[in-house]
């Protein structure tokens, strides 16, 4: 081979190592950013990155772009394992032009999504960019509808991941939420449709990059993101995390790993637990915990409808995505937010498999004029069409409150739920004691000798009627009433007997959640 030839391939490879040049790279870590290529290093498992297409330029003539090529164009992609398993991956530079999509870098990102969905394997984009390259015009545009047509060939098929580590704006933010979550960077990341100054002009309002789009609005706000994190590093370690709990694709099954913490360990903190007393709250969380492997629950869009709780944790080593109303936050009732929190979810865990357990403690929606306005009907129907058409291996406990339409909704036996169980503590009824008798009793509580005492009286009644598991469990609708201690290995039971759970559809091209 000529010297000159491998001299060549040499410093290509470099000038598309150096990206934007020293200068710009300093300016990305003065603004507390790692460069793309070491976000790929903290991200993969080491010495496992094979990149692909570094040699490829863009094309334009536009602008004098011809008198500035680099070669890879600004976008590394290719593929590495994360804890030993396969992954696909692109990351914007924004050293180079701002780490902007031209024709040539769409084209290398549709690859690297092509070869994901052809073999299988997850995609994770790292977004740090300012958009659509100017100089290309629609050339650029189209590559964007090229990716988002396959994120949207791949949605269900393979977990796709987006960070956003920098600016992400205008049609450029559809791609990232085509995907399955959205980690975003406090302070260094942001993303929207029309930034602050566009806003001024058409709206006249005053409002800071941050407030509009930054990590913490997405997160708590608008839901868009699901995960926050503190800065680059953790953002990478955070997404190795979230890989362990995911299968490859929608075939092949969740990952096991292994535990030592027995089946049937019974924690008799959870008979405690629980209050007595309706409506003292308690932290959902700590319930899943004490039942949980190792205690290790990883949250998903832990600061948005916080009255909904979901993630992802282990059972006998394998994954489950937990869905669980929150009673210490909005007394766990179910809202616009959260019901398409937790239909989005459990959405994910069909399409992948992933068995769904549900904790119950909800007293039912929340009323108002700003729910009835805002849509609650449509919004509360996607969680119940969720949980109906899903054929995983579904289990739900109720752990307390499950009154009216949100008896139905939250994995109830009537939507194809295999296991039910309930706590003693188990309250399961039309409504709750108070409701309900003042509306069965008004008349007779309005003539009462002494009013007081006789709601009272009527309101033990039907607390001792129906606010309990035992009407549902003497009809079926509850599998069995169990102790709380004994919730882990009754799970993992029951989870081990549905392993070769199937169940069908109706043939059909698509359903038409209400959207
Ligand atoms: C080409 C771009 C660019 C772009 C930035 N650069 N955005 N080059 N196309 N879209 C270049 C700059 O010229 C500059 O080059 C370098 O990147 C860094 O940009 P700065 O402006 O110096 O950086 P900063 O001050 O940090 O501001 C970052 C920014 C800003 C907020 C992203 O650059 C910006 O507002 N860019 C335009 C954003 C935008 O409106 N994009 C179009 C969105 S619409 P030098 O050589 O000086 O280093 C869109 C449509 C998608 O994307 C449609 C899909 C359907």
């Amino acid at each position: 081979m000529s010297s000159n030839r491998l001299e060549e391939v040499r410093r290509r490879h470099a000038r598309a190592e150096e990206g934007g040049g020293e200068e710009r790279r300093a300016r990305q870590h003065k603004e507390g950013k790692l460069s793309a290529r070491e976000r790929i290093e903290l991200l993969l498992d080491e010495g496992t990155f094979e990149e692909l297409d570094k040699l490829v330029r863009h094309r334009s003539h536009n602008f004098g772009m011809q008198n500035s090529i680099i070669d890879g164009d600004g976008f590394i992609t290719g593929h590495g394992l994360i804890h030993g398993r396969q992954v696909f991956l692109f990351a914007q530079d924004f050293t180079v032009f701002g780490g902007s999509l031209s024709e040539a870098n769409a084209q290398k990102i549709v690859k690297v999504m092509d070869l994901a969905l052809k073999t299988g394997a997850p995609i994770i984009g790292l977004n740090d960019s300012g958009g659509a390259r100017i100089q290309e015009g629609v050339v650029s545009l189209a590559g964007y509808a090229d990716i988002f047509l396959r994120n949207t060939l791949a949605s269900g098929v393979i977990p796709q991941i987006s960070a956003i580590m920098g600016p992400c704006a205008g049609g450029a933010v559809y791609s990232p939420a085509l995907t399955d979550f959205v980690f975003m960077v406090d302070h260094t990341s942001h993303m929207f449709v029309t930034g602050p100054d566009v806003i001024k002009t058409v709206t006249h309002e005053d409002v800071t990059k941050e407030d509009l789009g930054g990590a913490v609005t997405h997160n708590s706000v608008s839901g868009v993101a699901q995960f926050l994190s503190a800065g680059d590093e953790d953002c990478l370690r955070r997404i190795r995390e979230l890989m362990t709990f995911l299968p490859q694709n929608n075939l092949d099954g969740v990952p096991r790993v292994s535990t030592k913490d027995p089946d049937n360990r019974a924690d008799l903190e959870l008979d405690t637990l629980i209050p007595e007393e309706s409506n003292r709250p308690y932290d959902i969380k700590d319930v899943i915990g004490r039942i949980v492997d190792d205690r290790y629950f990883f949250e998903v869009a832990e600061s948005f409808a916080r009255n909904i709780v979901v993630g992802f944790a282990r059972l006998g080593g394998e994954t489950v995505g937990v869905v669980a109303n929150q009673p210490a936050y909005l007394a766990g009732c179910l809202d616009i937010n959260s019901s398409t929190k937790g239909a989005r979810f459990v959405r994910f865990c069909d399409a992948f498999q992933i068995p769904i357990l549900t904790f119950e403690d909800v007293p039912g929606f929340l009323p108002g004029t700003a729910q009835e306005f805002g849509g609650i009907i449509r919004h509360g129907a996607k969680l119940l069409y969720a949980y109906a058409e899903a054929t995983v291996p579904k289990i739900t406990v109720i752990t307390r409150k499950a009154y009216g339409g949100a008896y139905c909704v939250m994995g109830s036996k009537h939507l194809r739920t295999d296991i039910n169980f309930a706590y003693p503590t188990a309250e399961i009824a039309v409504m709750g004691p108070e409701g309900a008798v003042n509306i069965l009793y008004r008349r007779e509580l309005m003539h009462a000798k002494d009013p007081e005492e006789s709601r009272r009286a009527r309101i033990d009644e039907y607390r001792n009627r129906f606010a309990n598991p035992f009407v549902a469990a003497e009809r079926g609708y509850i599998d069995d009433v169990i102790e709380p201690h004994e919730t882990r290995p009754r799970v993992i039971r029951a989870l081990r007997m549905l392993a070769n759970k199937t169940d069908t559809m109706p043939r059909k091209k698509h359903g038409n959640i209400p959207l």
